[in-house]
């Protein structure tokens, strides 16, 4: 996982990585670090400055304006740990043992131990525990046997010497290169880890996202697998696998909304939270305009062929997106008719299913950056590729809130959820957008298909209409309520999430929340399993958290929640106020809805709760320990 820029042009290299970095710390935020090159007019050669920093950017930002790193050629990385501690000797740039060579990387090289060990025999000695030092050393050797072929030193050599390392690494990586003797040429390449090349006016970057590039480039080249480049001021040299020279258009950056503003709040996660209402308004205002046609109740960006003759969904994704996938498939299948299974991407990548035909397969990650989501996907066309059937052929949807990630590269169909940019490492608003995409594909898979009648969707159109307003209440309503008992909850150890049905991916998102930013550790059931097993960690000690919305689980629901009070477990329920719910000890008030909609309420207490827990705790909130935004790696 992590994040590279590099950059080659004009001006100072450092500001514009440090720019760069700050939009992807989303990668990691473990440890930071830059190399750049300051040309010596006296001397051939460059000389290279290398600064690293333990823990988050505004540390190295304080070290660079403690030493300076001066020079037009930079690379720049933000890390999350792998192989080897988030210390400073595992930071990113790597050197080789001259100090001349410095490189960056994303991604895992998985035979580092073997080449780590044929390098140790020859005398290298490394600095790190990381999988990355491998390659400056690499790139040295071969380096020294092109002086020793005779070659002279130029920027061709540089690119050559990587070219030749590159089929010697086993695994995923995204890369960047300088040596001090070519001090306005950086090498990059890229290999199932995303890698863009941006073209700047009097400068060209590389970076891992868009993001990065978005204030300096207004066109952008992305690479592609395999693919290998050398950058110097007076332009782009690309090369395939095969070292073959690729010339391709660039394309506009647009849609890059990187302005990243806490408002008046304390936390990212508390605004996006806030901002909720503003999701689903601005998801109705696109998706549910008036007059639409009855078998398209939705309007979604799909034409009829899209529709046609899908027989079974599978859903991959992680986290949080994978508890927004379990309430789609609840309601795709419930609601639309369509037999739908949901995966982990990285179980599906080594243990999928039998291949099913007319299998819809959509990709579903908020940032589209997922590792094992975007290799559980390509996984998957290729499989249907090489089946030669065309029932089988791949049919893919990706759903994302970033439409112009690796996501929207990879699959022919995209969805995007419009949430706009979210900080916080924990999904909220997301989760949210993601919900209304099922919403969106379930109503107009069931009015296709004709298995709800046209009256059953326009009440479940309607209900979706008025839920902004509504959520606008709820999520005022519950910043208060569970502030307060977040001072109650703070020093507990253990919670229970409990659900049903379709909100039993919500208690599954309630305790992925609290663990994931208070670091306390939660656990989520369906209530009717309780019984076999889990019930015997209740005590007084464990508060039990009970979803019970009205529906075909409710009495059900409230039945285990008295299981668990029976065992003095304390109560807090997110449930309707009423004579039913009375048995809670705490209750966290959610209105009455149909029970098709009521996730996009039950999950707002979930959020609150954690939230005000975390931060009760001082903890932080918006980038918690061990975790990044987006895991792009395997
Ligand atoms: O970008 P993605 O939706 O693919 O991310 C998937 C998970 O990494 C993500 O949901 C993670 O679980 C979050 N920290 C949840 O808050």
């Amino acid at each position: 996982m992590c994040g590279i820029v590099a950059v080659v042009g004009s001006r100072e290299a450092a500001p514009l990585l440090l720019e760069g970095l700050r939009h992807l710390e989303y990668r990691g935020y473990d440890s930071a670090g830059l190399a750049t090159v300051h040309s010596l007019v006296s001397e051939d050669q460059g000389q290279l400055t290398c600064l690293r920093a333990k823990g988050k950017l505004i540390n190295l930002a304080a070290m660079i304006d403690q030493n300076g790193a001066p020079g037009n050629l930079g690379i720049g990385h933000t890390r999350w740990a792998t192989h080897g501690k988030p210390e400073e000797c595992n930071a990113h740039p790597h050197r080789d043992s001259s100090g001349c060579i410095a490189v960056v990387q994303n991604g895992i090289i998985e035979n580092h131990r073997a080449l780590r060990e044929t390098l140790e025999a020859a005398g290298v000695e490394f600095l790190s525990e990381t999988d990355t030092e491998v390659i400056p050393h690499l790139i040295a050797k071969e380096l020294h046997l092109l002086k020793l072929e005779g070659l002279p030193v130029c920027e061709a050599m540089l690119l050559t010497a990587v070219q030749r390392v590159l089929p010697k690494l086993k695994g995923a990586y995204a890369l960047a290169v300088l040596w001090v003797e070519t001090p306005s040429a950086l090498v990059v390449a890229r290999r199932q880890a995303p890698l863009l090349i941006g073209l700047g006016e009097g400068e060209f970057l590389c970076a891992s996202d868009t993001p990065a590039l978005a204030s300096f480039a207004r066109t952008i080249l992305p690479m592609e697998d395999g693919e290998v480049a050398l950058l110097t001021p007076l332009g782009i040299e690309l090369y395939n696998q095969k070292g073959d020279r690729q010339k391709r258009s660039p394309s506009l950056l647009s849609g890059v909304n990187h302005v990243a503003d806490k408002r008046n709040f304390r936390h990212f996660m508390l605004k996006e939270i806030h901002e909720q209402p503003e999701t689903a308004e601005l998801w109705v205002t696109r998706h549910l305009p008036e007059g639409l046609p009855a078998d398209a109740p939705v309007a979604l960006p799909f034409d009829d062929s899209f529709y046609f003759g899908i027989e079974r969904i599978e859903i991959l994704a992680c986290g949080t997106s994978r508890h927004a996938a379990l309430v789609g498939a609840y309601l795709l299948e419930q609601f639309a008719g369509i037999p739908t299974a949901v995966f982990y991407a990285s179980e599906f990548r080594y243990a999928a299913p039998p291949l099913a035909p007319n299998t819809l397969t959509i990709g579903l990650t908020q940032s589209g950056e997922t590792a094992d989501t975007l290799a559980a996907l390509a996984m998957d066309a290729e499989r249907r590729e090489n089946h030669g059937d065309s029932a089988f052929a791949p049919r893919q949807l990706g759903v994302t809130n970033r439409p112009e990630s690796s996501l929207a590269r990879q699959v022919p169909n995209i969805l995007d959820i419009g949430a706009g940019l979210e900080v916080g490492v924990a999904a909220t608003k997301t989760f949210l957008g993601q919900l209304f995409a099922f919403y969106g594909l379930s109503l107009n898979f069931a009015a296709r298909r004709g298995t709800r009648s046209k009256e059953e969707i326009f009440s479940i159109t309607q209900e979706l209409r008025s839920v902004p307003n509504q959520l606008r209440s709820l999520v005022k309503m519950h910043d208060k309520l569970s502030e307060e008992l977040a001072h109650k909850f703070a020093d507990t150890k253990d919670v229970i999430f409990l659900g049903r049905g379709i909100n039993y991916p919500i208690a599954l998102e309630g305790a992925l929340k609290l663990k994931e930013i208070s670091y306390i550790h939660a656990e989520g059931y369906p209530a009717g399993e309780m019984k076999h097993g889990p019930i015997a960690l209740l005590d007084p000690k464990v508060p039990v958290v009970s979803i019970a919305m009205p529906g075909v689980v409710f009495e059900k629901v409230l039945s285990n929640a008295q299981e668990a009070k029976a065992r003095d477990a304390q109560l807090i329920g997110v449930a309707p106020e009423g004579p039913d719910t009375n048995l809670f000890d705490y209750l966290l008030p959610v209105p009455k809805v149909s029970e098709w909609i009521s996730p996009l309420f039950s999950v707002v207490p979930m959020q609150l709760l954690s939230y005000h827990i975390a931060a009760h705790r001082g903890l932080d909130v918006d980038q918690p320990r061990n975790l990044a935004k987006s895991v792009t790696v395997e």
